[in-house]
């Protein structure tokens, strides 16, 4: 068991460079699925939910070499394992990618029941849905999804949810389908376009990724190599933009998409921070407490879900009282109780927090329930007065490559222990 002890205090100041999307990786690497052939994958982010999805690729027979930290070259043709079991896809919430990609590549799979962070009930019934509007047959049982399809056929396919996993599931699936999918009320995040992007230089094509209508017009077959780059994390920027603004530091952010920040980047000005667009580059700054703001998640282009407790961190610490609505997920605002532990005010019932700022936070032993509750306790300890010890870090490791190193060259005083 490792643990992050953070003595705080400091004003974050320097450059970070941004890793590739972890939300777009976990869907990328298992639609190299679809291929018989190879691929370089790189802008890869060096984190443990990559490494268990390479793993389970491995399990069915994908051969991969990793060139640098970033890159790996995938090489699928030789795949013939068609199960993945629970205590894999139990670590992570995106091993539900791989029925999408295996129905598309051969009509036939089995998984263990996707995990994940515990931020309440997550179904996925519109994955499900989405498949069988395709053709095939969908069982759950014995902690066990199976899915198998003769043939999948083209189809309009209205989602009842915008959901970012649904949504990209159901375009992988379709790439090899006959005839035309239509996907309805599609999810719009970053890393869609990206897969849509990728699965296109592929050979697929999928139109309208961004947009809440995709179309995807099944292909024979896909090319036989080639390499792709991953989008930047939005939501890695995104937690580094909260930390400048917290620390009340001044932070360059390089290897992002502006425009992907948008959202962010509203909330930050109102609570009176500075950002700056560099183009593939922000500088995010602020030199006064922040100002109250109310918050309420909602899907892209709306405020992310993902830097809801970050921001709840720059909250706790502001000028006055805020409101954070949480419309995504029914359980988010675990962390508000350790942040609590800190010093916070923050009072959480159902999908709503009222925090009331305090001056300062205190350090203290606190745990990560989530990858993002983990982040943000991280920031919390950053400004804290004291020392804090940062227990659960494995859920950060999930998301965050080098975290500990990134804030340390920024200034903040982090060590990783072992119990
Ligand atoms: C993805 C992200 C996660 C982020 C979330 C929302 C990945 C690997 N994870 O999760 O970090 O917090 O988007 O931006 O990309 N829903 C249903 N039925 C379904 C699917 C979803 O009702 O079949 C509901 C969920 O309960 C939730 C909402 O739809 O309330 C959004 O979920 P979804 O966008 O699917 O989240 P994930 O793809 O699991």
């Amino acid at each position: 068991m490792e643990k992050l002890v953070i003595t705080g205090g400091t004003r974050l100041k320097g450059e970070v460079v941004i890793s590739g999307a972890k939300n777009a990786a976990v869907a990328i690497l298992p639609a190299t699925l679809l291929l018989n052939g190879i691929y370089t994958i790189s802008n890869l982010p060096n984190i443990s939910d990559v490494k268990i999805t390479c793993d389970i690729l491995q399990d069915f027979g994908a051969k991969i070499t990793w060139n640098s930290r970033n890159e790996i070259v995938i090489d699928t043709r030789e795949i013939d394992g068609r199960e993945a079991p629970i205590d894999k896809t139990s670590k992570f919430r995106a091993s539900y990618y791989m029925i999408g990609a295996m129905l598309g590549r051969c009509g036939q799979i089995e998984v263990g029941l996707p995990g994940g962070c515990n931020l309440g009930a997550r179904p996925i019934d519109q994955h499900i849905k989405g498949f069988e509007a395709l053709g095939a047959k969908v069982d759950i049982g014995q902690g066990k999804i199976s899915a198998k399809a003769k043939k999948l056929t083209g189809t309009s396919i209205y989602m009842d949810v915008v959901s970012v996993g649904a949504t990209i599931n159901v375009m992988i699936a379709s790439v090899l389908a006959e005839g035309t999918t239509t996907i309805d009320n599609a999810a719009k995040e970053p890393h869609i376009v990206d897969v849509a992007n990728f699965l296109n230089t592929m050979g697929a094509d999928i139109r309208g990724a961004g947009t809440d209508v995709i179309k995807i017009n099944g292909v024979k077959e896909l090319k036989h190599e080639g390499c792709y780059s991953i989008v930047p994390d939005q939501i890695e920027a995104g937690t580094f933009m909260a930390a400048a603004i917290a620390t009340k530091g001044d932070i360059l952010i390089k290897n992002c998409i502006p425009e992907h920040l948008d959202c962010i980047t509203a909330k930050i000005v109102e609570i009176g921070g500075h950002v700056e667009d560099l183009g593939d580059s922000i500088r995010v700054w602020n030199n006064k407490r922040p100002n109250k703001a109310n918050i309420k998640t909602l899907p892209y282009p709306g405020f992310p879900t993902d830097m809801q407790p970050q921001m709840g961190v720059v909250l706790s610490i502001a000028d006055g009282t805020s409101i954070i609505n949480e419309s995504i997920w029914e359980s988010r605002f675990q962390y508000t109780n350790e942040l609590n532990n800190m010093g916070a005010h923050i009072t959480a019932q159902g999908k709503t927090a009222i925090v009331e700022g305090v001056k300062e936070l205190l350090g203290a032993p606190v745990y990560a329930s989530d990858l993002r509750a983990g982040a943000a306790l991280l920031i919390a300890g950053i400004i804290a007065k004291g020392t804090t010890e940062l227990y659960n870090i494995n859920h950060i490791d999930r998301g965050y490559e080098q975290i500990e190193e990134k804030f340390r060259k920024l200034g903040a005083n982090i060590l990783r222990v072992n119990e």
